[in-house]
């Protein structure tokens, strides 16, 4: 294979949610929310949560032992995980998650695009792989919000659940199935602000002085990152679709960030590409940050809905602000 040949492949998909779940009548018992206005508003009607004592790695963990098994695999050169809940500020979750599924002393690191995680965290481990420098990699995307919400925020608590999705990734040929291509990444740092957890970081650390609570947990302001996410996700898998030499009507799905359902609608018409194309599991799991793409495909995927040789384009948007795509025919692979 020569170097413009070599190409990052997707050879497995395996996906984990918590056992728990909280129903948005559930929520409306201690909020002032109904199931009415979730729903309606965001197409969710329901999302699992991780019990006390749980973490974003325990998610991982299992999401990355059923990639593994999805590519009949049990190693991997590199461990990714995008997240931006780590077990701990310090240090990364990865070598944790790369220790406890057996896998050695392999390179592991975490990556940190909030909802864009997994689509960064995926174009860094194409390029390991299309450098010749990792012949696998395995890319896991996991978030557990539910530990960073105010419990107080009936905005946010409808919003954001918990789960984990991976990927494995090898080397192959370009003209494969499930060859990556076509990546597109984009950030905003001047709209840093719409989507933050101010405490806990070097600035409000730095003082000396302890943060205020309400500093600690998740902040967001729903409405300009609704116009920003159907904003860049439409023009990013337009680029990448353009890039991977696709016409926009050629694409099979695509498979976005479930952050909200009237996000998708608006961005398959801002694009002008059928909403039947656009996979969605967000009323089962709400907004699960990195894990959303890598959940939708393996939902998607399972449901039928997703088939090989089928023109997928994966996108994602998030704080930072950050946004990205990539493209790929879909392989013909079993997610576990
Ligand atoms: N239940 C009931 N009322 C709620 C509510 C809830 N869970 N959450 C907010 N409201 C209220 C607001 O307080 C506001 O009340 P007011 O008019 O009395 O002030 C009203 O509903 C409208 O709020 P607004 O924020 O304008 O609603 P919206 O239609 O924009 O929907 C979001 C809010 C958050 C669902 C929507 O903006 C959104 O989805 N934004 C993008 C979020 C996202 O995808 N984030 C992740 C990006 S990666």
């Amino acid at each position: 294979m020569t170097g413009s040949d070599r190409a990052a492949v997707v050879a497995g998909l395996g996906s984990w949610v918590p056992p728990t779940v909280v129903t948005n009548d559930d929520l409306a018992r201690h909020l002032d929310t109904s199931d009415e206005w979730i729903s309606s508003r965001t197409g969710i009607r329901r999302r699992h949560v991780i019990d006390p004592g749980g973490s974003t790695g325990d998610l991982a963990v299992e999401a990355g032992r059923r990639a593994l098994k999805s590519a009949g695999e049990e190693r991997a050169d590199i461990v990714v995980v995008a997240t931006s809940t780590p077990d701990r500020p310090c240090p990364a979750t990865a070598p944790e998650v790369a220790d406890r599924l057996g896998l050695g002393g392999v390179g592991a690191f975490d990556i940190a695009a909030v909802c864009t995680g997994f689509v960064y965290a995926l174009g860094t481990a194409a390029g390991f792989v299309q450098a010749g420098f990792a012949r696998s990699v395995l890319v896991i995307g996991a978030d557990t919000f539910s530990t960073i919400l105010n419990p107080a925020d009936r905005t946010t608590r409808a919003i954001f659940g918990d789960g984990a999705g991976a990927v494995y990734l090898r080397a192959g040929a370009a003209t494969e199935p499930g060859a990556l291509k076509g990546l597109h990444l984009g950030s905003d740092g001047g709209q840093s602000d719409l989507i933050q957890v101010a405490a806990g970081g070097s600035r409000q650390r730095s003082t000396g002085l302890p943060a205020a609570a309400e500093a600690t947990y998740f902040t967001m302001e729903g409405r300009p990152v609704f116009a920003e996410a159907v904003r860049h996700m439409a023009s990013s898998v337009t680029t990448t679709a353009d890039a991977a030499g696709w016409a926009v009507e050629d694409i099979d799905k695509v498979v976005l960030h479930q952050a909200n359902a009237r996000i998708l609608a608006a961005v398959a018409e801002r694009i002008d590409v059928p909403l039947e194309r656009f996979p969605a599991n967000i009323e089962r799991v709400g907004n699960t940050v990195a894990a959303s793409i890598p959940l939708a495909l393996a939902d998607a995927s399972a449901d039928g809905e997703l088939l090989p040789g089928q023109r997928v384009v994966l996108g994602g948007f998030g704080g930072g602000l950050t946004w990205g795509s990539v493209a790929l025919v879909w392989p013909d692979i079993t997610a576990a």
